[in-house]
Order: C-alpha cells, then structure tokens, then sequence
C-alpha cells in the first residue's frame, strides 16, 4: 500500500475546492434555518483525490489474514420513486484501511470493492473500520467512500460517516448540514463485530 504525500494530497485538496463548488444549494425552511433534507434524495460528498476505477465485484472486502473488528454495510437501492429497489444499480465503496492509507496501486485493491444489485436492491459489504488520516492540521473523520449508478438516475458520489466520531466536527464535509443524514448510528453484532445500515436514493 502506498500513502499519498502531503504535497500531493494538498495539492488534490484544492481540486476539492472545486468538486464542493458544483454541488447545488440546499433549501432552508421558511420560518427558521432548519434544514429540509429531502428523504428520497441521497446527498453527495466529495469523490477525493484515491478514487481507483476497475475495483473487484464482492461483497468480503477484508483482505486475507486481517484480524481486526468487522464492520457490516449493508442497505437497499432505491430508484426515482422513492420506493422500487433499482434492479442492477452499481454500488462501489473505498477506504482506508486502519492505519489511514489507500491502497492506491496494488492489484489486491485492499478496501475496495463494487457490488451489482439484483432485484431486491440489496448490497451487503464486510469489511473493517475506516482508519482516520490528516488533512491539513486536523484528522478526517472516519468515512467509506460510495459511488452508486444506476440504468435511468444520475450517478451519486458520496461518503458515509460515523456518530460519535471526535472529528466531523472539525471535517470541512462531514460537518455540513447535508452530511448529517450520512452520519450513521453503529450496532454491535456481537464482539468485534457492528453494522450499519444505509440504503441510497437515486434522483432522476
Ligand atoms: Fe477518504
């Protein structure tokens, strides 16, 4: 595994600038500045700077030999509707792995993965906790990278997150307020192991 260098990531970082600048504005209720998060609209993240095309199809993502706590993440896809699970949408996810590195050139592609759905909608990955890594001065929240298409629907790119987590606060992305519907309440399966749940709305 390779980490990317400052420079380098500093260097991406600006180009996030940009990627932050394209997303459309979120509307704010009339009476106060509450936040009207449309439900059936999955938001987006940044895609980042370690994005690798051509990842594996499975659903393990644990590299062989790993022993560390198992995290489940699984959801359901859904289409422009709201409703109807959308049969043979793509779900790709990439993180980092305990100690904060991509696996940006093996041919293992550790922590990546892409899963094709079938007509329940249903993805399911096992894989182990996202490690936390600088950005400038400050850690990025723990976070799974998501890039989901599907046949009809515009391509989302987006990150989940983890409540309770130290540095979403301080996260130029997880802590905005379109985040706050990715930010993801932990189970405990049984010892060394918890899942999430995150189903994903495609937009038209
Ligand atoms: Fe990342």
């Amino acid at each position: 595994m390779s980490r990317m260098p400052r420079r380098e990531f500093l260097k991406h970082s600006a180009m996030y600038a940009v990627c932050v600048s394209v997303i459309p504005p979120l509307s704010y209720g009339e009476t106060d500045k509450e936040l009207v998060v449309d439900p059936c609209k999955t938001t987006a993240d940044i895609l980042g700077p370690v994005y690798r095309a051509h990842a594996p199809f499975r659903s393990d993502v644990i590299p062989p030999g790993v022993n560390l706590p198992i995290l489940n993440v699984s959801g359901t896809i859904v289409g422009k509707d709201c409703r109807t699970p959308l049969a043979g949408a793509i779900i790709e996810i990439w993180h980092a792995d305990e100690k904060g590195d991509y696996d940006n050139d093996s041919p293992a592609y550790n922590y990546r993965a892409r899963w094709k759905v079938d007509q329940t909608g249903i993805y399911a990955f096992r894989t182990n906790f996202p490690g936390r890594y600088l950005n400038g001065d400050t850690y990025r929240p723990r976070h799974i990278h998501l890039r989901v298409s599907g046949k009809g629907h515009r391509e989302l790119i987006s990150q989940l997150y983890f409540k309770d987590d130290p540095y979403i606060e301080t996260d130029p992305w997880a802590s905005r307020p379109e985040a706050m519907q990715r930010i993801l309440t932990l189970s405990q399966v049984k010892t060394d192991e918890y899942s999430v749940v995150f189903d994903v709305h495609l937009t038209a």
